[in-house]
Order: structure tokens, then C-alpha cells, then sequence
């Protein structure tokens, strides 16, 4: 189905995407934003619900209001490390929404296609997972057109919901930041500022059951 270069294509993007905070101005090709918007809306969804609205900022107003929110909610969340470990955190840059050219805000309604989606009935946080699924297609899309983008999950959802003018059933899953960037990492930035490491493979692989690392 798929030749030996696409196939490494598609491997290089999986492994080169990254989250990205620092963006430059230059504008976005809206023919380039449909394609990372259809990449989005193809992604698979429980029942084939496609839960999914894309809302696309570009009002520096709005960014303004999107980005103080994310502010109070970083420093409200830094009570929760001490000491250095709450400096580091401090320092940790976790987003770029006022300097990208766009935020997606991507949004789950859980109401869509019903109370009976398919499928949905036995684990109802699906309709999340799906939305997760178009926007990693969406990133994966941003990769491979060159482009950066980053996720912001730091807010209040009710502060989103206020500024752009969400209804209450509507849950503002992610802020996802697009622009072109001078600073593509090629390791996540959290591994690079020691925040985190990358695990082992090996040690989450288990066989027939859970914590058997042997393979029977
Ligand atoms: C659900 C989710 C929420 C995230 N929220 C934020 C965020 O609010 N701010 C941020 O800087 N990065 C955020 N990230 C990005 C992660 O920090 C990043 O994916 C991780 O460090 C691995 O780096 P990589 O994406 O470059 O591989 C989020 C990622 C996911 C999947």
C-alpha cells in the first residue's frame, strides 16, 4: 500500500514532531491551514461522532486574554513543587499563544450524534480521546508542512469558555499554537531543560499480563 519512502516519511514525522513555544510572525498560507484542518477533522472518532470545532484566533486581542489566562493558571499551579524544583518550573516557558500567528482552539461536544454513539456507551471520556486524535493528526500535519506547533492545556476551561464565548457543554480540550519557528527542537524541550527523560521502551512493554516483562 505504501512504498519504502513514504513509509519512512511517516516514521521521520512521528519522530521529529515537537512541541513548540516560540514562534516567528510570518504568516500562515491559508491553504496550508486547511490541510492541517482536514488532517484534524480525518482523524478517527468513537461512533464516528467527530466531536470536534476548530476555533481559529487570530485577534491579538484575544491572544492578549488567552494568554493571561494561561499566566494565572502557570502561577496557581506552581504551588505545587517547592523550592527549586519550583523555580525550574517557574522558568519553564509553556506557551507561545501571543506570539503565534494562530491558536486552534480545538473543542469536544460531548452532545454530538445523541445520548446512544456508538461505542460511547461503555466509556464516555471517548469522545476526548477522539478529539485527541485529530489534533496529534493535526500536529503531525503542522510537522510535515514545516511548521511548528504547540499545546496549552494550562487555563481554567470556564476562563476559555468566557473568552470565546464557549457554550457550557462545550469542553475547550486544547489551545493549540501554529506558526513557523526559528527554534524547532529536535528533543522535547522538557527532556532538554532536565524537567524530564524519555523512558525505556523495554520497560513498559509487558507480555499477556501486567508487570511480566518476559516474553513467553
Ligand atoms: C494533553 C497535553 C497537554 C499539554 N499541555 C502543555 C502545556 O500546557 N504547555 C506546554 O508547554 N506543553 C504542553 N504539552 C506538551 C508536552 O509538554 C510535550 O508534548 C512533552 O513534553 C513531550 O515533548 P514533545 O511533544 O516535543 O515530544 C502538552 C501535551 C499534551 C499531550
Amino acid at each position: 500500500m505504501f512504498n519504502q519512502n513514504e513509509k519512512d516519511a511517516i516514521y521521520k514525522v512521528i519522530e521529529n514532531r515537537r512541541d513548540v513555544r516560540s514562534f516567528l510572525s510570518k504568516p500562515i498560507p491559508e491553504s496550508v491551514l486547511q490541510r492541517i484542518l482536514e488532517a484534524g477533522h480525518h482523524g478517527p472518532s468513537v461512533g464516528f461522532m467527530q466531536p470536534w470545532n476548530f476555533i481559529i484566533i487570530t485577534s491579538d486581542k484575544i491572544k492578549e486574554r488567552l494568554a493571561w489566562a494561561t499566566d494565572k493558571e502557570r502561577r496557581a499551579l506552581a504551588i505545587h513543587y517547592e523550592n527549586e524544583r519550583q523555580q525550574k518550573f517557574l522558568n519553564l516557558k509553556i506557551e507561545g499563544i501571543k506570539e503565534a500567528p494562530i491558536t486552534i482552539c480545538v473543542t469536544c461536544d460531548p452532545t454530538r450524534g445523541g445520548s446512544h454513539v456508538l461505542g460511547r456507551n461503555s466509556i464516555p471520556e471517548t469522545d476526548v480521546l477522539s478529539t485527541a486524535c485529530a489534533i496529534q493528526n493535526m500536529w503531525l500535519a503542522s510537522c510535515a508542512e514545516g511548521l511548528a506547533m504547540g499545546w496549552v492545556s494550562f487555563y481554567k476551561k470556564n476562563d476559555v469558555r468566557d473568552i470565546l464565548d464557549i457554550p457550557p457543554h462545550i469542553d475547550p480540550i486544547a489551545l493549540m499554537s501554529l506558526g513557523y519557528t526559528d527554534q524547532y527542537p529536535d528533543k522535547p524541550i522538557l527532556e532538554s531543560s532536565g524537567w524530564e527523560k524519555r523512558r525505556a521502551l523495554e520497560n513498559l512493554i509487558y507480555y499477556n499480563r501486567w508487570d511480566n516483562q518476559t516474553k513467553e
